[in-house]
C-alpha cells in the first residue's frame, strides 16, 4: 500500500527545519513507525526518531501526528491513507527538540523526580515483605500502567503557559504513591502536590486523557490527590477553598452560592466593586432575604452523605490493611 506523509525537520547543527514529503509502500498493516522506517531505510537515513519495543510497551516513540501526540508504533496507517489524508508528524509539544522528531526528555524527568516516585519507609518496615492486598493493587493500577512517553505532557495546556507545573504524567506517578499502602509519607506527599506548581494548576482540560495511549487517566489521578488534600483540610491554595465552597454551599442549599465563592476564594478580589457590580447585573447576587434553596434539597444531601460514608470506608478498609500487612510481613 502506498502511504503519503509530511515530516517536521529540525536539524540542529544547520539550524534549518521545515515540512518534507515522502511516499513510500508499505504492507496494509504498517503503522506510523513501519513507515518511518521505510523512509528512513529507503529514502532518506537522516530521519531522526526514537523508538525500541514496538508494542506500545516502553514509551520511546510519542510523536504528534495532525498535532496530536501518540505512539507512532501504536498508530495504524492503513485508515489515514484511505480517508486520502496526508498526515503532517511531528515532534511532542511542551518539550525542547533535539532533532526532527526526538525531543529532551529531562525536563520530563525533573518533573517525575520532584513529585518524590520512591517509597518512603518508617522505623517499622516488614520483617520480611510488604503484601499488598488485591483491593489495594486495584486501587492504584490505572496510574501503574504508565509507561512515560510524554504523550500527556506534549498535550497539557496548564504546562504550555507554565513550564514549572509538575503536569499529568508526574502527577500520575505521585497519586500512586498517595495511594500506596505501603507508603509513610501520605502528608508530606500532599503538602508537595498541594504546593506552588502542583495539582491545582491543572486547568482540567482533559487532554491528558484524551491523548494517553494507556488509559492512565491523568486528569483523574490529578482530582484523587486533589479529595485527598481536600479532605485533610488542606484549603492554603484557592482552588481547594473554591471547591470547598462548592461541597458547603451545595449541601446547604442545593446550589453554588456564587457570592461566598468570591470572597472566600480570592478575599481580595470580593473588595473589588466593579467587579461586585457586574456580579450583580449578571444577576449572580441573589436576595439575602430569600436566599435560593433546592426544592429536592434532601436529594443534594443525600448525594453528600452517600459520599462521604464511601470515603470513610476506603479509609477504614486502607488503615485495616496496612495492619493485616504488617502482621503477615511479620510472622
Ligand atoms: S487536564 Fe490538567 S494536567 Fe491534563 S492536560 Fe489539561 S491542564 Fe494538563
Ligand atoms: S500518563 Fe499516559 S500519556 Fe502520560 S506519560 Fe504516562 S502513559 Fe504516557
Ligand atoms: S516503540 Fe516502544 S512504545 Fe513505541
Amino acid at each position: 500500500m502506498q502511504f503519503t506523509l509530511k515530516i517536521e525537520r529540525w536539524n540542529p547543527e544547520t539550524e534549518q527545519g521545515g515540512l518534507d514529503e515522502f511516499t513510500v509502500e508499505a504492507p496494509e498493516t504498517a503503522t506510523l513507525l513501519d513507515v518511518l522506517d521505510v523512509v528512513k531505510d529507503e529514502v532518506d537515513g537522516s530521519v531522526t526518531y526514537r523508538k525500541s519495543c514496538r508494542m506500545a510497551v516502553c514509551g520511546s516513540c510519542g510523536m504528534r501526528i495532525d498535532g496530536a501526540a501518540a505512539l507512532a508504533c501504536k498508530t495504524p496507517m492503513a485508515p489515514l491513507a484511505q480517508e486520502g489524508r496526508v498526515p503532517v508528524i511531528s515532534p511532542m509539544g511542551n518539550l525542547p527538540v533535539i532533532k526532527d522528531l526526538v525531543v529532551d526528555m529531562d525536563p520530563f524527568w525533573a518533573k517525575f523526580r520532584a513529585v518524590k516516585p520512591w517509597l518512603e519507609e518508617d522505623d517499622q518496615p516488614p520483617v520480611k515483605e510488604w503484601r499488598v492486598q488485591q483491593e489495594e493493587l486495584d486501587r492504584i493500577m490505572k496510574e501503574a500502567l504508565c509507561i512515560q512517553c510524554g504523550a500527556c505532557v506534549s498535550e497539557c495546556n496548564s504546562m504550555q503557559s507554565d513550564p514549572e507545573f509538575l503536569g499529568p504524567a508526574a502527577l500520575a506517578k505521585a497519586a500512586k504513591f498517595v495511594g500506596d499502602v505501603r507508603d509513610r509519607d501520605r502528608k508530606g506527599r500532599l503538602e508537595l502536590y498541594n504546593g506552588p506548581h502542583g495539582v491545582w494548576d491543572c486547568t482540567r482540560c482533559y487532554f491528558c486523557n484524551e491523548r494517553c495511549p494507556k488509559g492512565v487517566d491523568p486528569r483523574d489521578a490529578i482530582a484523587k490527590i486533589g479529595a485527598e488534600i481536600y479532605s485533610e483540610g488542606m484549603l492554603s491554595d484557592k482552588a481547594a477553598r473554591h471547591a470547598q465552597v462548592f461541597d458547603v454551599s451545595t449541601r446547604a442549599t442545593g446550589y453554588l452560592l456564587e457570592t461566598a465563592l468570591v470572597p472566600y476564594t480570592d478575599p481580595m478580589k470580593a473588595l473589588d466593586i466593579k467587579f461586585a457590580m457586574q456580579m450583580a447585573r449578571a444577576g449572580k447576587v441573589p436576595n439575602p432575604l430569600r436566599p435560593h434553596r433546592a426544592k429536592k434539597l434532601g436529594e443534594v444531601r443525600k448525594l453528600h452523605k452517600l459520599l462521604k460514608t464511601q470515603e470513610a470506608d476506603a479509609r477504614a478498609q486502607k488503615r485495616a490493611g496496612v495492619s493485616v500487612d504488617r502482621e503477615e510481613a511479620g510472622s
